[in-house]
Formats: structure tokens, sequence, C-alpha cells
């Protein structure tokens, strides 16, 4: 028997709106989910806009709360639409994109070229034109080709590219320095270690047709604790230092990228930001000093830790089937109407979420379930191991936490389903941010049809 309240909504893992009603309908936004659900249909992204603002005022405050100035990039990879875009910029955030689709909705929503920020291993040559053209204002190079490439094309356009070379800093996320080197075997930047690090660096400060403008470094996802970009910095800054030795040349900006993690599940202790932002504030400060070399300008680009947490995912149950394990233990198979298609990372990655009844209190008994998808295939599990009452039926709802991103950004048309729409809610009303794909949609694809 489980001991706590199967129908309470652990604030660190619901959207900060999300309550339970006396009927015991789960609400955000000051909306219930039965009538968003009638409205818009199952399954349903559900989008708390205040949260993602929140989390965006929070970063920004804590970032900007000591000496050093710090952007805040939003890593648009995580859930982008042309709304999502326009509260982050007006709350004061970049975006950061790393593909044409990603910077066409960005431009889309007004967001100024200047405040973006373009990564990638392999950009295209009409993906690097165009950032040029449009004026991005930060490109972050990932090889000697693309430095050589994008020289070019900025020379053609009769611009200077302002560009920050990505390196390998040898750091795993969520270990020490004393094993970190084992990351260095992967596909992003340029390593610090085997010297490749500072080829590009050289290259770009030759380049006539690029300024260089800055460093990057990104470590990893779902980071808990802050020893990862501590030691990340240490061998940034280190690196700036060396950089100058060598070249005579300050290297203004550095950005330490994203990776904050949030709360999935019971018992998730990710650091809040505003430790996370003095660790890292401390460490630059100390660093800087002891290689004395002037306070750099920061930038960070947190995705998952903005919107992760501001949306759930609504499902409507089409089936219970009680599936007997073992003699004594038997788990109910709850069927929902989507599935890997709108969640691939609970296969991908073996990721764990939290769900409950989104549409009635629920007394009845706990009892072990998983809750899986619609798809052909028994690896098509949303929710893994769940504890949910005995009495589920078909047509009640399920509310699944903390899928804002890297869930619709990731979806699929798997089984020809199409994807599900996004919607968010503010203050009792609803819009719609991505609608639902029709079939019509996907079959359009088909020129025999
Ligand atoms: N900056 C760069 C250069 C990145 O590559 C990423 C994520 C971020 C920022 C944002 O990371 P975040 O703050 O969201 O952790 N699909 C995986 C996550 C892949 C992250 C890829 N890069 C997942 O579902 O967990």
């Amino acid at each position: 028997m489980a001991t706590v309240d199967q129908n309470e909504l652990n604030p660190m893992i619901w959207p900060d709106s999300a309550r339970r009603s006396d009927s015991g309908e789960i609400t955000i936004g000051g909306v219930g989910v039965t009538a968003l659900v009638k409205e818009y249909g199952s399954p349903l992204f559900i989008f708390d806009e205040e949260h993602v603002r929140n989390r965006a005022r929070s970063y920004l405050a804590a970032f900007n709360n000591s000496q050093i100035p710090t952007e805040v990039y939003y890593a648009s990879k995580a859930f982008l639409s042309t709304k999502v875009a326009k509260w982050l910029t007006e709350e004061g955030l970049g975006i950061d994109v790393c593909t044409d689709g990603e910077l066409e909705v960005a431009l889309r929503a007004g967001v100024k070229p200047e405040r973006i920020l373009f990564h990638g291993n392999n950009k295209s040559v009409s993906e690097l034109e165009k950032a040029v053209k449009v004026g991005v204002g930060r490109i972050v190079v990932d090889s000697l080709i693309e430095i050589e490439r994008l020289n070019q094309i900025a020379a053609v356009n009769g611009v200077t590219a302002q560009v920050l070379v990505r390196i390998t800093v040898g750091v795993e996320a969520h270990t020490h320095d004393a094993i970190a080197t084992a990351h260095e075997d992967q596909k992003f930047g340029l390593s610090i270690a085997s010297g490749a690090a500072i080829d590009a660096v050289e290259s770009v400060i030759a380049a006539p047709a690029l300024s260089l403008l800055g460093l990057h470094s990104h470590i990893g996802s779902q980071i808990f604790d802050a020893s990862g970009f501590e030691i990340a910095a240490h061998r940034v800054i280190q690196f700036a230092a060396e950089v100058r030795n060598k070249f005579d040349f300050t290297v203004p900006e550095i950005n330490v990228g994203g990776g904050m993690g949030i709360a999935y599940v019971d018992g998730d202790d990710p650091i809040n930001v505003e430790h996370m932002a003095k660790a890292i504030h401390d460490i630059v400060s100390t660093e800087c000093h002891a290689a004395n070399f002037p306070i750099p300008k920061l930038a960070v680009e947190p995705g998952r830790a903005i919107i992760g947490g501001a949306a759930v995912t609504v499902y409507e149950i089409g089936t219970v089937k009680p599936v007997d394990i073992s003699y004594e233990f038997t788990r109910n198979y709850i069927s929902v109407d989507g599935g890997m298609s709108d969640n691939i990372r609970t296969a991908l990655y073996d990721a764990q979420y939290t769900v409950t009844v989104a549409s009635r209190n629920s007394s009845g008994q706990l009892h072990a379930a998983r809750v899986v998808g619609k798809h052909c295939e028994s690896g098509d599990i949303v929710v893994r191991d769940a504890q949910l009452p005995a009495d589920l039926a078909p047509g009640d709802l399920l509310a699944v936490a903390a899928t804002g991103a890297y869930c619709r950004a990731m979806a699929s048309n798997y089984n020809y389903l199409p994807r599900p729409a996004v919607i968010s809610v503010k203050n009792g009303q609803s819009q719609v941010l991505l609608r639902r794909e029709t079939l019509d949609d996907v079959l359009s694809l088909d020129p025999g049809i």
C-alpha cells in the first residue's frame, strides 16, 4: 500500500497552477482538463503559460544577481512554437536554435535576429547563409570545415559573423573531474585536450570575415548538481587564458550551455537555480582571479528547466487489462490513446514519469500499473512503474506530468498517428500553440493518395 495521497500533486513536479478541484478533476490555469479535452481532443499537451514565464524570470533574476552580466537563451529544441518564443523574449531571454526550422519559427515569432544563437555540428550551407543574411547574433561553430565555410559565406555577404567556438571540456555530466575525460569520444565540439580547440580558435582569429566573440561548452542534460558546470567553467576559463597568452586575444564571452535538471518523480531533487547561478558565478570569479583574466560576459542555455515542468499530457484510457506477472503479482496494463509517438523518452532513455487520474478523485485501492500506448510494439510504454487506482476504467483521463520538454518536440507519426494538439492556459483561458494534426495532414505527403 502506498503511503502518499494518490490525489496530491507534488508542486516540484506539476505545473505551478495545477490544482485538484473538489470533484477531483485537475485544473491548470484555472481550466478543468475534462473541458479542455472536450474542446481540443485527446491526447493533449497542456502548457501553463505562467509557469514558463516564472521559470524564465527566475533564471534571469538568479543569474543577474551579482557582478557578472549573464544572458539567458532558451534552448528551443525542448519545445518551440511562436507563442512560446514570444513569451520568453518578452521576459528577456534570447533563443537558441539548431536548425533552419527552429530559426524560422523564432523569426516568424518576431524574435530579433541579434537575440538568436545558432548551434549544430552540421549546419548546412543554406542554414549558414540564412543565418548570415538575417543577421543571427551568434553562430556557434563546431568544426574546422564549418569555420572555413562560414568565413566564405560571411565574406560573400560582406559581413563579419560573430562566432563562438564550441569546445569539449572533457566533463561527463553527473561525474567528477577524475573520470571526466571519458567524454571526449562524441560528435560535438572541439577538444581542448587534443589541441583541436586551440587550432579552431586560431582559425577563427585568422578568418577575415569572422569575429571571435566567445567560447561555448555544453556538458549534458538533466543534470542535478553544479559540480559539472564548475569543472567546465574552470576548464573554459583556463583555456581562455591560454588563448590570451598565445594570441594576445581576450575572449569576451563564455557560454556554459544548458542541461539543468528538473523533477519528474517524487524524490527527484535538482539543484535550484539560485544555487546553480551562485555556484557558476563563484567559480568564474575565482578562476578569473587566479588566471588574472577579466570577468567575461556569461551565457546559459536552459531548455528543459524553463519548459519541462510547465506541461502535462492528458490521455484517455481505452482499455484496462490485468496481466499476471507471477503467481502472486498482477500488473494492470492501462492503454491510452497516444504513446511512444508523443513521448519517446520512456522507450529511449528509460525516463520516469508521474501519472495520476485527472478527471476525478479516486479512493480506489492503488495497484501496480503500467501506462502503455496504442502502438504496435511492446516497448511502447509511457509510464513504466505506476501505482494507480484499481477502479480505473475506459473514458477516465490520466495526466502525465513534466512533459513540456522533448515530448512534442520529439513526436513522430509512427503507425500513421497524427500528432496531438498543444495548448496553453492562463487565467481561465486557453489557446492553441500547435493544432492537432489531422489524418489528412499526414496523408498529404503521399502523392499516391
Ligand atoms: N545547449 C545545447 C548546446 C544543447 O545541446 C542542449 C540540449 C541545450 C542547450 C539544452 O539542454 P537542456 O537544458 O534542455 O537539458 N532529448 C533529450 C535531451 C537532449 C538535449 C540535447 N541538447 C531528452 O529528452 O532528455
